[in-house]
């Protein structure tokens, strides 16, 4: 695993879980690649784990009082909750998580998290039952529409006895994920992009419609990746249950049409992603009334929409420096892809397998293969099976590389 940066600091919010103990390797592996690491804990961290073993392993004070006249002399919580580049909160137990989608401050963790202007991550670990809890759950919601980043509870064996999801990530897991937000802030600033998401509804009277699966997750997680890499981002969303990115100025369309005008008034942009599952066809006329039984079988006839991606990729004016698109295949991917790379006239394509087998559409996790066009044909990379979030991931890192040899 690559490094996380040198000369980066993070201040480390350590709650009441088994899992405390775990923050003491992290720690080391922190300290390991450079990264300075101020430990905060609360009274429930302080059962399981000492602050004279984070104090030793951090070689920093441990803060634990938000009463203490020392602490707030020489440091200060507001100052705390400013200093590091990013407040990780892990373990994050279900109480904390309660009180910071609440607002509540009532210690010194919960008062720094209420203060911080700073990117916020947590790590959930609990009972599965907690997890699962409607209220753990809302709160889970609320925090990710506030922009805060969940690293999502792994499943297995819990200390409790119980099996299930709530234990939190590994070590590993967390570090990466720390060193992806370090190696995209601000890499993208001054940058726009414009991504299509989610599916469209085409009319066929007042009350039906033509629609396809796309959840929309995988544009909702591209949308958030490229707002964490500081790009100016407009997400064009089809109807879908996603929350938005906190940070991306969200347009709401319903059939393929409105996407276009949507997109179109979104211009210019640098980086164009066309991450839809835009509905090809669309009722050439749309019923005033409510189509009635008895009469016979409906006749519906159809007519193209307009493709999108390309209307973009072949603008001669204010054409996106890069613009990509995804190939939804469920036979002869790549090759396919390819046609629509070249038929599109687009930069990338993403061929993605959305046979039922994949539980593609819907699902959490997208298998890619990245064709890029360039100045000797066609380079073909495959991922592997990977989750949404980590498609993007690699997505916008892909796109940084490039736009930072132009
Ligand atoms: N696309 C678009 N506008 C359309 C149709 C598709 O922008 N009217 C974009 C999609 O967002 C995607 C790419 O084109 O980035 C390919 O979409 P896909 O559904 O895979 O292919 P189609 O072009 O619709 O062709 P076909 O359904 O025949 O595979």
């Amino acid at each position: 695993m690559a490094s996380t940066p040198k000369n980066k600091s993070i201040l480390l919010i350590i709650t009441g879980s088994i899992a405390a103990y775990k923050c003491a390797e992290l720690v080391r592996r922190l300290r390991e690649t450079g990264t300075g690491v101020t430990c905060v804990m609360t009274t429930a961290a302080q059962e399981f784990i000492t602050p004279m073993l984070m104090a030793s392993l951090s070689q920093q004070e441990v803060y634990t009082d938000l009463w203490s006249l020392k602490d707030e002399t020489e440091m200060g919580h507001i100052r705390l909750s400013r200093e590091a580049d990013f407040v990780l909160v892990a373990p994050a137990s279900a109480n904390t998580i309660a009180k910071l989608a609440h607002g509540r401050c009532d210690d010194l963790a919960s008062t720094i998290l209420m203060a911080t202007d700073k990117p916020v991550i947590i790590a959930p670990a609990m009972n599965p039952m907690m997890w699962l809890n409607a209220a753990t759950q809302d709160n889970i919601a609320t925090l990710q529409r506030r922009g805060i980043d969940i690293l999502t509870p792994a499943e297995g064996d819990m200390a409790c006895g119980e099996t299930g999801p709530g234990r939190m990530v590994e070590v590993v897991d967390i570090l990466r994920h720390l060193e992806t937000r370090f190696q995209f802030r601000d890499t993208l600033k001054g940058l726009r992009a414009i991504v299509t998401s989610g599916p469209t509804y085409e009319a066929l009277d007042p009350v039906r419609f033509i629609g396809n699966f796309s959840s929309g997750k995988q544009g909702y997680a591209i949308a958030t990746a490229l707002v964490q890499a500081g790009a100016e981002t407009t997400l064009i969303s089809g109807p879908c249950h996603e929350t938005p990115p906190a940070g991306v100025r969200i347009t709401r369309v319903t059939s393929a049409d409105e996407m276009l005008m949507a997109t179109q008034e979104a211009l210019p942009a640098d980086i164009m992603i066309c991450a839809a599952a835009v509905a090809d066809w669309r009722p050439e006329t749309v019923a005033p009334d409510k189509i009635k039984k008895g009469s016979g079988k409906p006749q519906i006839t159809l007519v193209e929409n307009k493709d999108i991606l390309k209307t973009i990729s072949t603008l001669t004016k204010k054409r996106p420096t890069l613009v990509i698109g995804f190939a939804a295949e469920t036979n002869d991917i790549v090759a396919q892809a390819r046609k629509k790379l070249l038929a599109k006239q687009c930069d990338w394509i993403l061929a993605n397998d959305v046979s039922p087998a994949q539980a593609t559409f819907g699902g959490d996790f997208n298998t890619v293969h990245l064709l890029q066009s360039g100045k000797d044909g066609v380079r073909e990379t495959s991922w592997p099976r990977l989750t949404k979030q980590e498609v993007a991931t690699q997505l916008v890192k892909e796109i940084i590389l490039t736009l930072k040899k132009k």
